[in-house]
């Protein structure tokens, strides 16, 4: 099965997790740089994304978009993490927040699959918060994001832990789930 980004990052942790897997699938890394399109909607990105994925591969393949959604800023920055992570990215966001003391966050991500005929999507969401200093290692976000009942960031875990609790690991077993029992059908 092929999985379309930009990122490796995400096709590590994605691989890692369906390796471990028993009757498991092998996932093929097909780099595209995909338009995210303007929209409120997480849904709506990764549906379009998986859209013009499968345009260029012409056979079935998923993406998965995610967002970073900080209560105490009304949700940003959401679905246009990846455009903020760019341009102010993890220090900007800290600025953003200063001395707030509501620090909740969460993580977001959106599988969508699509072979041709119909466009599937699966949710992943895990809670955390914001610290108040920037921490190492990781990538994206990782350093500013502490999930909840964690003492460290997804920066300072290691993959296998962080691949334990992630946003990205909820919405692939449901993933996971759907397809294999589609194929044994
Ligand atoms: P994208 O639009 O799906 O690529 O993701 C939006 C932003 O969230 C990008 O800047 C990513 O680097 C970041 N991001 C997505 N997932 C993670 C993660 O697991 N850890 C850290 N940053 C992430």
């Amino acid at each position: 099965m092929d999985f379309a980004s930009s990122n490796i990052n995400k096709y590590n942790e994605i691989n890692n997790l369906v390796s471990a897997k028993k009757n498991t699938i092998k996932i093929a890394f097909k780099k595209m740089e995909l338009k995210e399109i303007q929209s409120d909607n997480l849904l709506e990105v990764a549906k379009d994304k998986v859209l013009q994925a499968f345009k260029i591969n012409q056979k079935e393949i998923f993406v998965e978009d995610d967002g970073l959604f900080i209560e105490a800023l009304n949700d940003f920055p959401g679905v246009y993490s990846s455009y903020i992570n760019k341009t102010i990215g993890n220090i900007g966001i800290l600025d953003l927040l200063g001395n707030k003391v509501n620090r909740k966050a969460s993580f977001k991500s959106i599988i969508a699959f699509y072979d041709g005929h119909k466009i599937k999507s699966f949710t992943g969401e895990i809670k955390g918060n914001i610290p108040f200093d920037l921490t190492k290692g990781g990538w994206g976000f990782d350093p500013i994001f502490v999930p909840k009942n964690s003492q460290l960031s997804f920066g300072q875990m290691d993959l296998i832990t962080k691949n334990k609790i992630s946003h990205r690991r909820v919405a692939l077993d449901k993933f996971l789930e759907w397809y294999l029992n589609q194929r044994r059908k």
